[in-house]
């Protein structure tokens, strides 16, 4: 297997490795900050070595919303991967650290859910449940704490019912059971992210978005930087934040951030140093692990590098693909991303030549 060695560098923007000078290691930062989250504390790995320790499953494809910024992949296409099915395909990956349940609307499939937290939490593998918060229950919550899911991660955009009615064309009401189950989630003791997205709509609200996510119980605050999409189903949809509007966003939210609460900030580590900021207790720049460390499995089979800014697929576990040999093997366009290790985020701040 050609692993690189682990060793104290970070991935420049041109994918190259290079010394860490501004960053720390995973156990110097653990030291500084104390992050509690076993999920998250993975994220602020330096990535050094390719194999898989995260895999994202696409229980199911299908989802009760329709928002237009979705990188689900195939979204709606009906497919769909059974607990059983996945245990299998985790029970043999050695190497597999976390396992993160997300792709349309996975609370559809919930006993699914249930099943696949059970094995992971026993076998010592960290999970956490993305999803938009709209079919949980106190009854689901419980069950799910019970399980040892480790995070539970709900997007979180809007600060009242008419704005997220508005924008999202649905029943206030909706909102209402997000927010519902947002405060249940805090209050059963499970370990709870929200997550907003940086991009139009949200840009100039942050500060305030922060405010009702801590009103609301929660203690961990990740922002998304928005990442434009084009694929088929959402073709040219690049509401993503200005360089202007991210850079005020994010000083606003450090110095606004309360002592008990952590930001998470994602798709920004390849260029937050260029852009004047530093990582400090409480407030990390999450490293990209996808593709790197990370691959995500649709419902029907197929792996893709990552669902969110690089669909494409690299095998298909139904047709031969083995994810236990995956980075051992590499597959061609595997093999040309961890070359070039591009990066849509970076892009669509710093254009070419800047
Ligand atoms: C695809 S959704 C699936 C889970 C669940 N249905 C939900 O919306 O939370 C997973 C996460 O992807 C994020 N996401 C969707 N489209 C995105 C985009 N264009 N750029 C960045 N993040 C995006 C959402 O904010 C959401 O938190
Ligand atoms: S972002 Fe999540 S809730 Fe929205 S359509 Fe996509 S999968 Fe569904
Ligand atoms: S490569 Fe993709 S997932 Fe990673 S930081 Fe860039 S946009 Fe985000």
């Amino acid at each position: 297997m050609s692993h690189r060695p682990s060793g104290s560098f970070r991935y420049n923007v041109q994918g190259i490795e290079e010394p860490i000078e501004g960053r720390k290691r995973l156990n110097e930062v653990q030291t500084e900050t104390h992050t509690e989250n076993k999920y998250k504390a993975l994220e602020l790995e330096t990535p050094g070595v390719y194999e898989l320790e995260g895999l994202e499953v696409g229980v199911t494809s299908n989802c009760n919303f329709a928002c237009d910024y979705c990188c689900a992949y195939r979204r709606d296409d009906g497919s769909y991967i059974g607990a059983d099915e996945v245990i299998r395909l985790i029970s043999d990956i050695p190497t597999l650290k976390r396992v993160r349940l997300s792709a349309g609307e996975v609370t559809l499939k919930f006993e699914d859910c249930v099943q696949i937290v059970t094995y992971c939490s026993e076998r010592g593998i960290a999970t956490q449940l993305n999803t938009n918060g709209s079919l949980l229950s106190r009854e689901r919550i419980r069950r799910l704490k019970r399980a040892g899911l480790s995070n539970i991660h709900l997007s979180f955009n809007f600060t009242d019912a008419q704005s997220f009615a508005a924008y999202y064309g649905m029943d206030p009401r909706v909102y209402e059971k997000v927010v519902e189950n947002i405060r249940l989630c805090a209050e059963e003791g499970l370990e709870t992210v929200l997550e907003t997205l940086l991009f139009g709509p949200t840009q100039s609200n942050m500060p305030a978005i922060s405010a009702k996510v801590h009103e609301l119980g929660v203690r961990i605050h990740e922002i998304q930087n928005s990442i434009v999409m084009d694929h088929e189903e959402r073709p040219g949809w690049n509401a993503v934040a200005t360089r202007e509007a991210l850079v005020r966003s994010v000083s606003d939210l450090i110095a606004a951030r309360r002592p008990d609460t952590e930001l998470y900030f994602t798709c920004m580590d390849r260029f937050m140093e260029r852009l004047g900021f530093k990582e400090e207790p409480g407030v990390y720049f999450s490293n990209c692990v996808d593709g790197k460390k990370q691959l995500h499995l649709h419902g029907n089979g197929d792996i893709l590098i990552c669902e969110l800014c690089r669909p494409e697929v690299i095998g298909n576990v139904y047709r031969g693909a083995d994810l236990k040999t995956i980075y051992a093997n590499r597959p061609p366009a595997l093999a040309e991303f961890l070359e070039r290790l591009p990066c849509p985020a970076y892009d669509a701040l710093f254009p070419a030549g800047e």
